[in-house]
């Protein structure tokens, strides 16, 4: 189990998930229902998914308006969570309300602070700008839950050797884990870079079938991760040993924890080539969601297998968990820091 880091951004939901149906998540084990307000804005309101009377969620309610009506027995909040109807009588108990988190919706999606509101500063929520710039990008995005702590997720996405054997034939060559990585941590900035320069290897079908590539490829992967929510995959793909053409793909993930032992794994590819061929996008979406779902089923087995192991089981780390080991102990720190 990794604790949480509760004074941080995370991404709740994309904003094409969030309309005028309640949208039930769960955020650092925080239940949230969301909605978008009816007026021009349409602002996206965060309210704690359990109404104060008798717990019932208030995602499974209804709207009045910009106003939730709770499906029980009608205690009605605003957009603040604050209540203002209750049935039978006139008198609203002071205490009759829900919390409201702090939302902001940036580059598609709908991030939302669990800590201290005081602290929430809407400038540093981390960018993807690529997934809002329809003009220079196409994008597939998806998202699926996993049953495992987060933790095992910033490892997987740490350390791409995996690919070889886990995605063989889909995204991995032997060159991914033959080729030795740099790792750069900054601690001040929680960031974490990690990357992988093949200068002479097999195009996997990802790329082949995506770029039209037919022999070897020079591949760089340039990892971001700007613990504890955003990693970003800068990807470059040119024939073997040419400068040019030059194919990039930015691969976002958001990696937030649900609970204890459950993460939402929002994934999404962008591409700057092929960018309104409509096979090329159908293919990387479905692609990239099978690659998605070998990495979820691997996951859901390994926290199973963890669970039977004995506290302070043994590890052995190598080189390639340079960076996955400073993303640990960036997120301990986060974690740590006062509410
Ligand atoms: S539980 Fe919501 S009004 Fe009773
Ligand atoms: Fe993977």
């Amino acid at each position: 189990m990794t604790a949480f880091a509760r004074n941080q951004w995370y991404v709740a939901a994309y904003g094409r998930e969030v309309g005028r149906d309640l949208l039930a998540r769960t955020v650092l084990g925080e239940p949230i229902a969301f909605y978008r307000t009816e007026d021009e804005e349409q602002r996206v309101v965060a309210l704690a998914d359990r109404c104060v009377h008798r717990r019932f969620p208030l995602s499974e309610s209804r709207l009045d308006g910009d106003r939730v009506v709770c499906g029980y027995h009608g205690f009605t909040y605003d957009t603040t969570g604050t209540c203002v109807y209750v049935p039978g009588q006139r008198r609203i108990p002071r205490t009759a309300r829900v919390n409201s988190y702090p939302v902001v919706e940036q580059d598609t999606f709908v991030w939302v602070w669990i800590g201290d509101p005081e602290l929430a500063d809407s400038a540093a929520v981390p960018r993807a700008p690529h997934l809002a710039d329809g003009e220079n990008w196409t994008s597939v995005s998806g998202m699926e839950p996993i049953d495992a702590d987060y933790g095992l997720l910033v490892d997987n996405l740490l350390d791409l050797s995996h690919e070889t054997y886990l995605h063989g034939g889909y995204i991995g060559t032997p060159e991914v884990a033959e080729t030795p990585i740099t790792t750069e941590v900054d601690e001040a900035g929680a960031i974490v870079r990690v990357s992988r320069h093949m200068d002479d290897a097999e195009c996997p079908p990802f790329y082949a079938r995506s770029t039209g590539i037919e022999g070897r490829i020079t591949r760089h992967q340039d990892i971001e991760y700007l613990a504890p929510c955003l990693y970003l995959l800068h990807s470059r793909i040119t024939p073997a040993g040419q400068e040019a053409p030059a194919f990039h793909t930015e691969i976002t993930y958001a990696i937030t924890p649900s609970t204890e032992g459950s993460v939402y794994d929002f994934w999404a590819v962008s591409r700057d080539f092929a960018r309104d061929d409509e096979e090329v996008t159908t293919f990387l979406h479905d692609f990239n969601h099978t690659v998605v779902m070998q990495d979820v089923d691997a996951l859901n087995l390994l926290q199973r297998a963890l669970a039977t192991e004995p506290a302070g089981y043994q590890e052995l780390s190598i080189n390639i968990d340079t960076g996955g080991l400073a993303a640990r102990r960036i997120l301990a720190r986060l974690a740590e820091q006062k509410q």
